[in-house]
């Protein structure tokens, strides 16, 4: 029996110097979600056996992004071949598992942090190349990008072999490689290879190069000089960009803002002036829902069949169930909820809060840490007062209930199923079922009272 394992290593420990930012690059995100993890969520697709990030040091913070994977750290910024060989202690198991003889296959797929766009489909084709006739033990990534500057050319051989990749610094250095920087053909970084030939050979990577690094991309020729074929599978340029600074982190967002707006219409949702509407990577638009110009999906947001989002509302970490209605000028938090057919309106923010189905909270409310019960109304203004300044307190509105304009509901508090809070209260204490509770002060009238008081003002001018 064969198997074929998989191990893919996400090359992550440069500082990203021209972000000029105190986050590590690969933090950075784009339409919700940080660069590191669409690279691992590619990876992840292909279902590998392991994957290790290599980050550099005083990067937790990578490495709590890159959880439950491995991470490793690179001390040195030596070079991307450095940095592979930094992986091979979390790796050794995998690789010595197997026998000489046994049949099993082991492949490496080596990934840059930087490249978010890179699709699953593309590292499934590397992989068939590979295992394919024209295949290899090495396959190689290129691409043809517009203007080929900065990146290590690839050298093919009549037959569409990779000779070598040469580096752009290798050339800037050598005036007798001065002709390979005509070649439009690039190195996008991905490495697809068998994983023991693949440290066999970074072990005999050296760093007498211009930049005293040790390249990655000495591998190939290394591995034509030992009679290795490395074959070469090119990919569109969208998916291999590198994000460097923040001009490019801004193109890589308005990219995958319209990849999104595409799935999100070719999926059944209507977005009126869609380049308007921003999406997270992970936005669930239902069919036949309709999103007004101007509104903002941040991460963890979810809606159901028919649903309407109306201009200027922002949405984050939230689940609307079918037919729901929000905006125009909604915020709706982490951990709001809204049932079938609930409404939230113009200037009310919810949550961690839920809205039972046909619930409606209108206009001008406040409404954290609370549960609303099914078909229960809340009048404009109405406030949940959850935090006394030290800790969170819940509050708790029955199906049917029925809140007065301008209430402030304290909490910890419960106004039971039917109920009425009259206009205007201070809720301090819980409302029974059905009942009707009223907070205010009593109205006082003086009959004519207004009439003597403007009579008295002219007096005295
Ligand atoms: C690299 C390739 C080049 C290719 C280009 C594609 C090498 C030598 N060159 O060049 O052929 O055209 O990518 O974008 O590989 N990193 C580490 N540790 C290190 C050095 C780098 O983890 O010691 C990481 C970086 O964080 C980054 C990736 O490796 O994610 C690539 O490094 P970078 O310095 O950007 O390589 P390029 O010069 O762009
Ligand atoms: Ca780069």
């Amino acid at each position: 029996m064969t198997s074929d394992r998989l191990s893919v290593v996400v090359l992550a420990a440069g500082m990203g110097t021209r972000m000029k930012s105190d986050r590590p690059k690969v933090l950075h995100e784009i339409a919700g979600k940080a660069m590191l993890r669409w690279v691992l969520d590619a990876a992840g697709a292909l279902d590998p056996d392991r994957i290790v990030v290599v980050i550099g040091p005083g990067m937790e913070a990578v490495a709590a992004a890159a959880a439950p994977h491995a991470a490793v750290i690179q001390e040195d910024r030596l070079g991307t071949g450095h940095a592979v060989q930094q992986a091979r202690p979390l790796l050794n198991d995998l690789l010595e598992a197997r026998g000489d003889d046994s049949g099993e296959h082991g492949d490496l797929l080596v990934l840059y942090g930087d490249t978010p766009f890179i699709s699953p489909e593309t590292l499934r084709a590397m992989r068939e190349l590979r295992r394919s006739p024209q295949g290899g033990a090495l396959v190689a990534l290129g691409f043809e990008p517009s203007d080929p500057t900065g990146y290590g050319r690839l050298e093919l051989d009549d037959q569409g072999a990779l000779l070598q990749v040469c580096e752009q610094a290798e050339i800037d250095a050598d005036p007798a490689k001065a002709a390979l920087g005509g070649i439009r053909l690039c190195n996008a970084g991905v490495v697809l290879a068998e994983d023991r030939l693949l440290f066999e050979l970074l072990a005999q990577v050296g760093n007498d190069n211009a930049k005293g690094e040790f390249y990655l991309t000495d591998i190939y020729g290394l591995a034509k000089r030992q009679n290795r074929r490395t074959a070469v599978y090119v990919a569109p340029e969208e998916e291999v960009m590198g994000i460097n600074d923040r001009c490019e982190l801004a193109v890589a967002e308005t990219l995958a803002q319209e990849r999104l707006r595409r799935r999100a219409l070719l999926a059944g949702a209507t977005l009126i002036g869609p380049e308007t509407i921003f999406l997270s990577e992970d936005t669930q638009l239902g069919r036949d829902s309709i999103v007004h110009p101007h509104v903002v999906f941040g991460p963890g947001v979810a809606l159901g069949s028919g649903c309407e989002v109306k201009s200027f509302s922002h949405l984050e970490g939230c689940r609307l169930a079918d037919g729901a209605v929000v905006g125009p000028f909604a915020r709706l938090r982490p951990g709001a909820t809204l049932g079938r057919g609930a409404r939230v309106g113009n200037f009310v923010e919810v949550k961690n809060a839920s809205l039972g189905a046909g619930a409606k909270a209108n206009h001008l409310t406040y409404l954290g840490d609370a549960t609303v019960g099914d078909g229960a109304n809340l009048g404009a203004g109405t406030i949940t007062c959850n935090y006394d300044g030290f800790a969170k307190h819940h509050t708790e509105i029955g199906a049917g209930a029925f809140i007065g304009s301008n209430s402030a509901l304290v909490a910890p508090v419960e106004i039971g199923a039917g109920a009425i809070v009259g206009a205007g209260s201070t809720v301090t204490q819980d409302v029974a079922e059905d009942a009707l509770a009223i907070v205010r002060g009593t109205q006082k009238q003086v009959e004519g009272g207004a009439r003597r008081f403007r009579e008295r003002r002219r007096k005295k001018d």
